[in-house]
């Protein structure tokens, strides 16, 4: 058979024949694979396929989809087994645990039913059905739109449609019942034009202005944001919040007044534990009654015997002085996010480094000052430095001895106060102990 285009094949997937051929793959395919572990097994699959009397598009899809299941897992877990991707719909997904904070966001904020307005593959839309929201689903793209119904085929209160959702009448949405609006905006060019990042939120599709203005028709509203946003650019009265996970920063979000949350910023680090995802949230002090406010500036003072490296949502959100305030810390220099003091506690905002030497930013002094700690291994953070860290890197570990069991050591190329520095330190866990990254 020859399919005429994507949406054709995507829907032979979704069906009878398809399914037949997702599981058959499945079941050719060894537990546990990774993304880099299981393309040798898809590429062996494709002969085997097509003597079964599949035809080639098909085989093809149903291969993609497999190996970005795969992919997914990082994002969904378990999850992803079942979902349906396109490339770029995976790139640009929430991950489940964040959309799940999504969806307990309107929950808490007294919400029925959801317009998610530009639902990509139905990550967030899934989150809100499954949460118990009623789901309008808005995607442009008509193959995208046909992976986010696969994706919410069992959730009865969800439905998607395909539509330009700058051209919505937000009106009727609201006649329709729909008390809360979820806005992801496209913010990259399309991957014809190299998926290239846009900057200017007027660019973003739909145009950040558009997306602040539907709060008036329907309160609830939730929009994410680039987390380079310039805090300037944002409306006073909303709140924005940066997430991260694990130490990567995963999104920012701007919640309207009625989501309930105060106007101004802050910062939610998330990580993985058994019991698993916690979350904490630090208000950005500075900027509280005003989202758009300027971040106060930490106070600056020697370097202590503690050096800590912020989490990237506290940095974003603008929350460092707040941080320092709160632990009795300060910066190593004005514009490095560094935060110093001779004992600070182990906390979520944070990575502690035990410092060990100060020398200043050249090779010969950084190898000699290494040589006396003896590491086996070294790792690079630079701020304020402009030096190449793989370089670095490639260049100190010629100082490192073979058969040093002398552990990991950090070298942090920044500034004190005006001079560039090399702080030699050893990485510390929450118990204090000194560990390896
Ligand atoms: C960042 S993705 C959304 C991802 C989604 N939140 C998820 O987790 O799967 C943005 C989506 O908005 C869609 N989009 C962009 N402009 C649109 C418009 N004017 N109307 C409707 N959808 C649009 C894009 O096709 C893309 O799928």
């Amino acid at each position: 058979m020859v399919y005429s285009d994507a949406s054709q094949v995507f829907g032979e997937l979704i069906s009878g024949d398809g399914k037949k051929l997702l599981s058959e793959i499945t079941g050719f395919l060894p537990e546990g694979l990774t993304v880099r572990t299981a393309q040798p097994h898809l590429n062996t699959l494709n002969a085997k396929l097509r003597s079964r009397g599949y035809a080639p598009d098909l085989i093809s899809a149903a291969l993609t989809l497999t190996s970005l299941r795969i992919q997914g897992k990082a994002k969904f877990g378990e999850a992803a087994a079942d979902m349906f991707f396109t490339r770029d719909g995976l790139e640009q997904a929430t991950r489940g645990v964040i959309a799940e904070r999504h969806a307990a966001a309107f929950v808490q904020a007294g919400a029925h039913a959801v317009a998610d307005l530009g639902c990509g593959i139905g990550s967030d839309s899934r989150a809100f059905a499954q949460a118990g929201l009623g789901v309008e689903a808005v995607e442009l793209d008509a193959t995208t739109a046909a992976v986010a119904t696969a994706n919410l085929s069992s959730y009865p209160t969800a439905r998607v449609r395909v539509a330009d959702v700058t051209a919505l009448d937000i009106d009727t949405l609201r006649a329709d019942g729909v008390d809360a609006l979820f806005v992801d905006p496209s913010r990259r060019t399309g991957a014809a034009r190299g998926s290239q990042r846009i900057y200017d939120p007027e660019q973003w599709s739909p145009p950040l202005s558009q997306a602040i203005s539907w709060a008036k028709t329907i309160g609830r509203v939730a929009i994410k944001v680039a987390p380079g946003i310039e805090h300037a650019t944002l409306p006073p009265t909303w709140h924005a919040q940066w997430t991260s996970v694990d130490g990567e920063l995963v999104e920012a979000l701007l919640y309207s007044p009625a989501m309930g949350l105060p106007a101004g910023r802050s910062a939610c680090v998330m990580r993985s534990a058994a019991s698993g995802t916690v979350f904490s949230t630090l208000i950005d002090e500075g900027a509280r009654g005003n989202c758009a406010a300027r971040v106060a500036q930490a106070p600056v003072g020697v370097l202590g015997s503690m050096l800590t490296e912020p989490d990237p949502a506290v940095i974003r959100s603008g929350g460092i002085a707040t941080l320092a305030e709160q632990f009795g810390a300060h910066l190593i220099s004005g514009s490095i996010a560094y935060l110093t003091a001779d004992s600070l506690p182990a906390a979520e905002w944070w990575t502690r480094f035990e410092v060990c030497s100060v020398v200043p930013l050249r090779m010969k002094a950084i190898k000699k000052a290494l040589r006396e700690f003896d590491p086996s291994s070294v790792e690079i953070k630079k701020r304020g430095a402009s030096i190449d860290t793989g370089a670095m890197q490639r260049a100190l570990a010629s100082a490192l001895s073979s058969d040093s069991d002398g552990g990991e050591m950090t070298v942090f190329a920044t500034r004190l106060g005006d001079t560039h520095r090399a702080i030699l330190t050893r990485r510390l866990d929450h118990a204090g102990n000194r560990t390896s990254h």
